[in-house]
């Protein structure tokens, strides 16, 4: 049975689409076909972090309002045998994506694909209300600073109202020195503070940012410990009997 995830923040730039793409790469390594939908419309990144740029013709928009086909739009991504994607519009634009746009587009690539994951802009918008019914899961990716962490709790607290039971939370650009110097709430209380059960934290590396600037995603690169952290906070995820990080 297929499984749609939605990746969701808070705060802007705490690593949404980074690790949507290492996401669906491990899942794909698998052998699990995976849809990878870019929905954070007028930003779009996911397209640049998957060195897919220049093979991008059709987006979301042009599907959802019947502009082109859904095999036009979904691209095999390059490198990867299981691995596609649908890219946002460049733009924002007029044109509304309901929840019935999403369902109905969620429930034909179910037909085809083990895993859909939606990648949302941040905060709570039209994508991310369009989105939410059609996702059985959530990720909230959250950078350890007190702002962004209330925001997650803010968005976990929406979620569940909005009928989303069952969500996890990521910890991204975890920098050690300023957990050390007591400038950043440490990963303890990071677990104490929360009810969203966190799946792992991933350190700030200088790695994710050359490989989302060269366009290919990160947890290509195994044998790495970085490929190790992802491969566990996958597996977490996945997992059916999922047990939380801590
Ligand atoms: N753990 C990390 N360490 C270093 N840089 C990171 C990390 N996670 C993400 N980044 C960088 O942060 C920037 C924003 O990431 P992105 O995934 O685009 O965020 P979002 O989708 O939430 O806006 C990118 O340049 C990316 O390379
Ligand atoms: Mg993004």
């Amino acid at each position: 049975m297929s499984k749609v995830f939605l990746i969701a923040s808070g705060k802007g730039g705490t690593g949404k689409t980074m690790f949507a793409v290492n996401f669906g790469a491990l899942l794909s390594a698998e052998g699990k076909r995976v849809a990878l939908i870019d929905m954070d419309l007028g930003m779009r990144n996911m397209d640049l972090y998957l060195g897919m740029e220049n093979r991008v013709v059709f987006n979301i928009m042009d599907v959802l309002t019947g502009i082109c086909k859904l095999n036009k739009a979904l691209l095999k991504v390059r490198g990867f045998d299981n691995l596609y994607f649908i890219a946002a519009s460049p733009r924002k634009d007029e044109r509304r994506i309901t929840a019935r746009h999403m369902q109905a587009l969620c429930d034909i690539l179910e037909r085809y694909f083990d895993y859909i994951i939606i990648d949302c802009g941040a905060g709570i918008g039209e994508p991310l209300e369009a989105s939410v019914g059609a996702a059985e899961q959530a990720i909230i990716v959250t950078e350890p600073e007190i702002a962004s962490l209330r925001d997650a709790d803010t968005l976990a607290s929406w979620l569940l109202d909005h009928g989303m039971r069952d969500s996890w939370m990521v910890v991204n650009k975890v920098d050690v020195d300023l957990i050390q110097e007591g400038i950043v709430p440490d990963m303890m209380s990071i677990v104490n503070n929360t009810t969203t059960p966190i799946a792992g934290f991933i350190r700030m590396d200088k790695n994710i940012r050359i490989s989302t600037n060269r366009g290919v995603p990160v947890a290509t690169q195994t044998g790495t410990p970085l490929h190790q952290l992802l491969q566990q906070i996958a597996d977490r995820i996945i997992s059916q009997d999922a047990q939380p990080a801590f």
